[in-house]
């Protein structure tokens, strides 16, 4: 029977579907009973059980939950569990992720898990263990999974989050209350929760920190987008006043140290914001429960240790839902469970290349010298490109037409020319005209399309206008040498120097979020000047 989870990559919470995680949060449940009970036999159905299968994993970053759960759960499975000594590794050799991880590949193992500080690495791990996989036929493509990349997404943590919420709320998904609490500029594992949460059916979400820890606006919107109720509170001081207060608290560490020396001189006033006393106890309902990823500052734990002993402690069940969690995780992207899945049918959808980005218009007006009359000599064969970055300045749209012939190599004859859009005079717009040339080839057009969107496309023939078309944003940009993402934690930064080629897929209107890291650019961000 196909498993339509074997070989699976988790680079992100949205890589599996609702469905999908649902069924693992199935699967956990069955097996977090048959643990409690120790039901040997029905526990070696869940088990891969086979020492050549190999696991590995990669911590560029420190870790304890998430790695030792991972061990734990590779030790339950009875497979072969190996881990890279990073900071003894040739990857401090300047050596690339790719080739540290095609050598990994090369010894017959096939699942990752990988923490680092460089945001995307895992998908960009998943598209070069495929092209791998595939030169050196490999007998199954390999897993990544992400363990925390940066401050980008803790998939796996997510998954834990949500099942051990799912039992709290005795697996009732119609409506979720919760307050975030702490650094949720930095937390990884907050940022999950913007797609995560879509497991319930109303969510309403209170954002609990100071300005400078707030959660990024990014991510506000996407819990906007996925239909979340969000409220901003600066303090636990300011949220208590409301008198309406969340059923469960997710607290998280602060990471002050990461803000630079201004911040540095306020950590105590920051820290008092978000930290649980003692005197907000009687104003919290009596059902109120509390998470936290873990690990806390043992000097200033945003939950206080005063609080382990008292009915608000959820954290400890969260952190041993981890285990279990992972246990599944593995056996099903292993093949070992899964192949009964039949609730959905894929996972979360690519985005597509679509041919509509390009539209031949009608043709009204068919006589060049009306249409190009504007101070420049019309053309009696060849190219002409209009309406090129209207009502941008006429800096920008001079330095986006040498652009536009620098990658497209438009050398040659004829000219380019800004002038007034004659539909809006108060917008400035750019033309590129080339007597001679043909018709763009379709991968020039697309080219072209995300270059100058916006752009229409005239052919010409005998001084008619022969074909037209509309270029509309694309909804992907890739492939282009002068493109890079603007953050540099990104796996596909060039600071980075992992030669991971920038690409960009379109969420609305001109806004792009990069393949990798997800931080999203207007369309303007994409280009390197
Ligand atoms: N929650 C979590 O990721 O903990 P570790 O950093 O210890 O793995």
């Amino acid at each position: 029977m196909s498993n339509l989870f074997k070989g699976r990559s988790l680079a992100v919470i949205d890589d599996f579907s609702l469905d999908e995680r649902l069924f693992l949060f199935d699967k956990a449940k069955e097996l977090k009973k048959l643990l409690q009970e120790n039901n040997k036999s029905e526990l070696e159905k869940y088990r891969i059980n086979d020492s050549d299968f190999g696991v590995y994993e990669v911590f560029i970053e420190d870790s304890t939950r998430t790695k030792e759960s991972f061990k734990n759960a590779a030790e339950f499975h009875r497979v072969k569990l190996s881990n890279l000594e990073a900071n003894h590794s040739s990857i401090n050799k300047s050596e690339s992720f790719a080739d540290t991880f095609n050598t990994l590949c090369g010894y017959d193992n096939l699942v990752f898990i990988v923490r680092s500080k460089q945001e995307g690495l895992c998908r960009w791990l998943e598209e070069n263990g495929k092209l791998y996989a595939g030169r050196n036929r490999m007998k199954q493509t390999p897993s990544f999974i992400n363990a925390g990349d940066g401050k980008h997404e803790h998939p796996t943590q997510e998954l834990l989050d949500e099942f051990t919420f799912l039992e709290r709320n005795k697996w009732n998904r119609t409506s979720f209350h919760i307050a975030l609490v702490g650094d949720l500029y930095h937390g990884r594992t907050v940022h999950s929760k913007a797609d995560g949460l879509t497991i319930f059916k109303n969510v309403k979400i209170d954002l609990v920190a100071p300005r400078e820890l707030g959660m990024p606006e990014y991510y506000i919107d996407k819990m906007k987008d996925n239909g979340f109720e969000v409220n901003i509170f600066d303090s636990i001081d300011s949220y208590m006043e409301t008198g309406q207060t969340a059923p469960v608290w997710y607290f998280t560490r602060p990471q002050l140290e990461r803000m630079g020396d201004d911040i540095l001189k306020r950590q105590d006033e920051l820290r008092y914001k978000i930290i649980f006393r003692k005197e907000f106890l009687d104003k919290i309902p009596e059902d109120t429960i509390f998470y936290h990823p873990l690990p806390r500052h043992k000097l200033y734990p945003t939950i206080p240790t005063f609080l382990d002993t008292t009915p608000l402690n959820g954290w400890e069940e969260q952190s041993a839902n981890g285990m279990v969690i992972r246990i599944i995780l593995l056996g099903l992207v292993a093949g070992k469970i899964g192949s009964d899945y039949k609730y959905g049918e894929n996972g979360s959808a690519d985005t597509q290349d679509s041919e509509d980005f390009i539209e031949e218009l009608p043709l009204k007006e068919t006589i060049v010298t009306k249409d190009y009359a504007e101070g420049v000599k019309p053309i009696s064969n060849g190219l002409v490109i209009d309406h090129i970055c209207r009502g941008e300045s006429e800096k920008e749209i001079r330095e986006h037409l040498a652009r536009i012939i620098r990658v497209l190599e438009l050398y040659g004859k004829g000219g380019e020319w800004i002038s007034r859009s004659r539909s809006e005079q108060d917008k400035m717009k750019g033309m590129i005209f080339r007597p001679g040339l043909p018709e763009p080839g379709t991968k020039k057009m697309k080219q072209l399309a995300a270059l100058a969107p916006g752009c229409t496309v005239n052919i010409i023939n005998e001084r008619k206008v022969i074909k037209k078309l509309k270029l509309r944003m694309p909804p992907r940009i890739f492939n282009f040498p002068n493109i890079c993402c603007r953050n540099p934690d990104c796996i596909s930064h060039s600071s980075q120097g992992e030669n991971v080629p920038a690409e960009f897929n379109r969420i609305t209107g001109d806004k792009f979020r990069c393949k990798y890291c997800e931080k999203p650019h207007s369309f303007k961000e994409i280009w390197i000047q």
